[in-house]
């Protein structure tokens, strides 16, 4: 604990400073900087190679903090009080006196926010008198790190410092609702669609492609840039194999996401598994056919997009 403080204290030094820093969540490890400085994040866009159009989720500490910033409607309250802190996003329209750098909203009038749950980055939040733009820890188009070492993987030297919060506890991005017009999810994530439907209790739309050209609807995206297959039954004799439950025979080519089908655990292990495959240099991956329904909707949505990589 002592530890944490006076990394959170070192944190908060480089964030004044302008600089960013990596922060953990329970979806995936962020890549932070000041929302309010059109300096800091600009960094952000560069460390990651992310196209200037795609706009910035925002992480605030509490509704006060966002009050500042954006307007507030009653389903927004609802699922506040249901689902924050916790791996959801809003997007919400943002006030004209906001101080939200242009940067994060390419000049929209609308904005991403989420609550994060972590502790420590609940703590750093706390502390600081602005809001932190944090998009997924990764280079553009490529895996989400869900741990300080997959942090380091992406950016090296390039940056100065990441929070250590272990590995992700949900291990898949939050779940993006817009609660601009009617509420529709625009993204697959970490509270699944079904839930939220049921506590709502009136339908809810799922739109895969925005009008805003997201990484997260981009064609390939969470990809290790490598060739992968989906629904495979006998893969190759050199190609991972990633299966949804572990089996009585393992190949060393074999990879398991959950020990017994369950597919929270999968979702959890998924970027964690594909990163391992990339490190160990195989040059393509085959993958078992997994159900769709609650967390396997997210992991067929992610590995749909990582698959479009040839
Ligand atoms: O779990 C998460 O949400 C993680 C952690 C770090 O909080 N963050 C994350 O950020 O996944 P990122 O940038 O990788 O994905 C954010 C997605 C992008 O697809 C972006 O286009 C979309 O949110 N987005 C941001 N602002 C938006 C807006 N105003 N309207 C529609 N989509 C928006
Ligand atoms: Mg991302």
């Amino acid at each position: 604990m002592k530890n944490n403080l006076s990394n959170i204290k070192k944190a908060i030094k480089y964030l004044n400073k302008n600089e960013c820093v990596g922060i953990p969540t329970e979806t995936v490890y962020g890549l932070a900087a000041n929302a309010y400085s059109s300096i800091a994040t600009a960094k952000i866009f560069k460390l990651k190679k992310r196209p200037k159009k795609n706009p910035l989720i925002v992480h605030y500490f509490d509704l006060k903090m966002l009050e500042k910033d954006c307007k507030i409607n009653d389903i927004f309250l609802r699922l506040y009080k249901e689902y924050s802190p916790g791996p959801i996003s809003y997007i919400l329209k943002i006030k004209k006196k906001s101080l939200i750098s242009k940067n994060v909203t390419n000049n929209k009038n609308t904005l991403a926010v989420r609550f994060p749950s972590h502790k420590l980055t609940r703590n750093l939040l706390k502390q600081l008198n602005y809001p932190l733009a944090a998009p997924s820890a990764n280079i553009s188009t490529k895996i989400s790190p869900v741990s300080k070492k997959d942090v380091k993987e992406e950016f090296g030297k390039k940056l100065n410092m990441i929070l250590d919060g272990g590995q992700s506890k949900i291990g898949v991005e939050s779940t993006i609702i817009s609660l601009i017009n009617k509420p529709k999810v625009l993204r697959l994530g970490g509270i699944p669609k079904h839930q939220i439907k049921k506590y709502l209790k009136f339908n809810l739309a799922y739109q895969k492609k925005s009008k805003i050209k997201s990484p997260g609807q981009e064609k390939i995206h969470y990809s290790p840039h490598i060739k992968l297959r989906l629904n495979i039954k006998n893969p190759n004799k050199n190609e991972a194999f990633i299966l949804i439950k572990k089996r009585k025979k393992m190949n060393t080519n074999y990879f398991y996401l959950s020990k017994k089908n369950n597919l929270k655990e999968a979702a959890k292990n998924l970027y964690k598994t594909l990163r391992l495959i990339k490190n160990k240099k195989f040059k393509s991956i085959a993958v078992e056919k997994i159900p769709n329904k609650g967390f396997g909707e997210v992991i067929n949505d992610r590995l749909k997009r990582a698959s479009n990589f040839k």
